[in-house]
């Protein structure tokens, strides 16, 4: 299969599970899920899920296992999305191609559909099935995600975007802050992944190193294409982060050498999959994917 089909057909597989999840009953609280799917269905690129099932491929794993802990990694992404678009955080109107979750449903809403899809997350994966999935792969699972979804990750990084806001920083602590913005919730992706699969240490380490250095070279081309792109393509405003007044690695070394450096880390993630000699292709590719990508 062609690597745009293979992607193409994890995030079908996603999104058809993700749909089955926002099923509910017509009662009085039954907004909020009109809320949750209309950002979760809004047809986002399904990057970490579509990483998580991969690692968990290559570790020899079953993605019928992984699939839940897929869609739980895309729910607490969708989330982060959420909130990062509130006018408390980057303001911003449009995302995934539509107007955000908050112009639609009003801040309350939106913030109540961000905190329901984080929780959501948790109750998927912290059950007990006849699918054969040990416990304990299950419960180290769970605390990978909570640990780099949460003040140590995800969460961590967007503090420190926030408390920089107009202050600028140097490119140590812009390293830091997109290694836990973006980076810390990919490795979540590919450990859990790795973790469900049985994989051995070495296997975890590795797949840990590509994924922190793979989110570093998305996160600054996603800085670039804040500058270099279009809504039609990323479904999201361009120029957020200067009317927000953030550093970014565009903002410190210019367009150029931002796209070099997407590159270098790019090369970085592929190097660290070496451990696999060639079982590891389609991580590769997905890599290879990624550079200079409009959208
Ligand atoms: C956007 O993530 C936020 C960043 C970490 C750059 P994506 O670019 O993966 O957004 P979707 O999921 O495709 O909408
Ligand atoms: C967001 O970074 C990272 C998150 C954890 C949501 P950005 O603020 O640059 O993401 P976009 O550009 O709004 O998608
Ligand atoms: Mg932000
Ligand atoms: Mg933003
Ligand atoms: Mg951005």
């Amino acid at each position: 299969m062609e690597f745009r089909e293979l992607l193409n057909s994890k995030a079908e597989l996603v999104n058809q599970a993700l749909g089955a999840y926002m099923e509910h009953e017509q009662n009085p609280q039954a907004k909020i899920y009109e809320a949750m799917r209309y950002s979760l269905l809004a047809g986002g690129k399904r990057l970490r899920p579509a990483i998580l099932l991969m690692a968990n491929e290559i570790c020899g794993g079953d993605q019928e296992q992984a699939l839940p802990f897929a869609c739980a990694v895309e729910m607490i992404h969708t989330y982060s999305l959420i909130h990062d678009d509130l006018p408390a955080m980057d303001d911003d109107d449009l995302r995934r191609g539509k107007r955000t979750n908050h112009k639609v449903f009003g801040e309350g809403i939106a913030i109540l559909a961000g905190d329901a899809l984080l929780t959501k997350a948790f109750e998927i994966i912290a059950v007990w099935d006849e699918m054969g999935l040990p416990p304990e792969r299950r419960i180290r699972a769970i605390s990978i995600l909570a640990n780099l979804a949460g003040t140590e990750g995800m969460i961590g990084g967007q503090v420190v975007d926030l408390e920089h806001e107009g202050a600028g920083m140097d490119v140590e602590t812009l390293e830091y802050l997109h290694g836990l913005k973006t980076s810390a919730l990919i490795r979540a992706a590919g450990t859990v992944g790795a973790v469900l699969a049985g994989a051995e240490e070495k296997e975890l380490q590795a797949i840990d190193a590509y994924c922190y250095h793979l989110g570093m070279a998305f996160q600054i081309q996603d800085d670039i294409l804040d500058v270099t792109g279009s809504f039609e393509e990323l479904g999201k405003p361009i120029g957020s982060d200067a009317e927000n007044h953030k550093t970014t690695f565009v903002s410190i070394y210019g367009v150029e050498r931002a796209g070099e450096l997407v590159s270098e880390y790019t090369k970085k993630a592929v190097d660290a999959l070496a451990v696999f000699t060639g079982r590891a292709q389609v991580l590769v590719d997905l890599a290879h994917d990624l550079i200079g990508r409009s959208a």
